[in-house]
């Protein structure tokens, strides 16, 4: 088969202070933040840092019982998840249903930038929650 799997479109960190993360990134890496977005149904806050072709998605929760709120409190700080970019978010999440593999989400869904979303769950994945990122049309 096509590998379904384009390309790490962002690596995802739980943090509790944004604007702390994003200033660390900057002071010390020079890092670039490209985009911010506050993803209500989500309950997060994001800021967006260039890496090549991909980013490194800073996420905060805006309330504490968000999923993010709730992995902050149980996980403390840290990798969240890993966004892969696919060309066809429907049918990659149909490739993890196919193998048997537990999904959070049963269809695409929005996400931010305009792109379409869907969620596999770590214990799919090999205890990493997965989400895959289909561009928007350009
Ligand atoms: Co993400």
């Amino acid at each position: 088969m096509e590998p379904l799997l384009e390309e790490i479109d962002h690596v995802a960190i739980a943090v509790r202070d944004l604007d702390a993360a994003v200033a660390w990134y900057e002071a010390t890496f020079g890092a670039r933040v490209v985009h911010r977005e506050v993803v209500e149904s989500d309950g997060v806050a994001e800021a967006l840092i260039a890496v090549a072709d991909s980013y490194v998605q800073l996420l905060t929760p805006t309330r504490a019982d968000s999923p993010v709120g709730r992995f902050l409190e149980a996980r403390g700080e840290g990798l969240h998840h890993v966004g892969y970019r696919v060309a066809d978010c429907a049918a990659a999440l149909a490739a993890v249903v196919a193998q048997g593999g537990q999904v959070l989400d049963e269809a695409p869904r929005p996400g931010s930038r305009g792109t379409l979303v869907a969620f596999v769950h770590p214990r799919a994945a090999f205890g990493t929650l997965i989400e895959l990122v289909q561009e928007a049309a350009p």
